[in-house]
């Protein structure tokens, strides 16, 4: 027989729990661990604050954290963030974090590093192209990479989630109306990234692993240099609108890219 549980006790203990779990924001619901690569600057820099913040364990990776200041003065603030080097086209290094990392269960990966390559290196007819390999290498091997080595950590995690942050510059369906072909590599790299992640998420779904996309609108970093147009967001207001995405997707979603706003991008 199992214990009598007062109802009186109970009643209160569940309008407790209630009201706590109204107070959190969504993606402060069920904390975990979240790994972030590129979080020296921009959006990576904002996911790794936002979520120390609301508590979680973070692990913030840059390709040099010595030059890092921002991300170093956050670590210092917060107990709960833990820097890492990393360069995602390295794969050599990948392993060596993942090695490092083993026995880390991680709930959420974040892939977010990515390079433009520069509009003015994709102008057809005055193409570098010695700059393809580092942008396919950043955006596309590296996230899968980064999705392969660290996928027993996500599996051994609860809540088993990897992200990529993707563009709608690299949409098929949205092509036609973009007036300008200045990033065809740029470009190219999103569309592959999406079909990788795609896949990724068919192989990974036997372990348990949701894999999505999401697009995070068109933010002011230095990632868009002097551009300013009145649809842009701060990288503060991206996340703040992405996280809650990220807590609330499941199994149903997996393989799915979503924008900022919570639709379903098309692609
Ligand atoms: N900003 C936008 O409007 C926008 C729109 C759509 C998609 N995105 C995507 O959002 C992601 C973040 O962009 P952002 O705007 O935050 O750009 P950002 O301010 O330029 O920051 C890019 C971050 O990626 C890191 N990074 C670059 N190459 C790397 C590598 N090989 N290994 C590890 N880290 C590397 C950078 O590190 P360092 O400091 O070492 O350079 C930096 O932390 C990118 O994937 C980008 O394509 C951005």
């Amino acid at each position: 027989m199992p214990a009598k549980i007062p109802r009186r006790t109970t009643l209160v203990g569940m309008a407790a729990t209630f009201s706590t779990l109204a107070a959190k924001p969504v993606y402060a619901q069920g904390m975990g661990t979240v790994l972030i690569t590129g979080a020296s600057r921009g959006i990576g820099f904002e996911f790794a604050k936002r979520y120390a913040e609301t508590g979680w364990t973070v692990i913030a990776t840059a390709r040099d954290p010595a030059m890092a200041e921002p991300l170093k003065a956050l670590a210092k603030a917060h107990k709960n963030i833990r820097i890492e080097k990393l360069d995602v086209s390295d794969v050599k290094a990948v392993d060596a974090l993942a090695e490092k990392l083993k026995g880390t269960a991680i709930d959420v990966l974040i892939n977010n590093a990515g390079i433009s390559g520069g509009s003015q290196n994709q102008k057809v007819g005055a193409i570098k192209y010695e700059v393809f390999d580092d942008v396919m290498h950043t955006n596309v091997l590296g996230p899968i990479k980064m999705a392969e080595a660290f996928a027993p950590h996500v599996a051994a995690s609860t809540q088993k989630k990897i992200i990529s942050i993707s563009s709608t510059e690299g949409s098929l369906a949205g092509i036609s109306a973009r007036p300008d072909v200045n990033s065809i590599f740029y470009r190219a790299s999103k569309s592959a990234l999406n079909m990788a992640m795609i896949n990724m998420a068919k192989a990974l779904k036997d372990k348990g692993i949701i894999v999505i996309m999401l697009s995070p609108g068109l933010v002011q970093t230095d990632f868009v240099g002097d551009l300013r147009l009145p649809i842009m967001i701060s990288a503060e207001q991206s996340v703040a609108m992405t996280m809650p995405i990220i807590a609330r997707v499941t199994m149903d979603d997996t393989g799915k890219y979503f924008r900022h706003t919570g639709d379903l991008a098309a692609w």
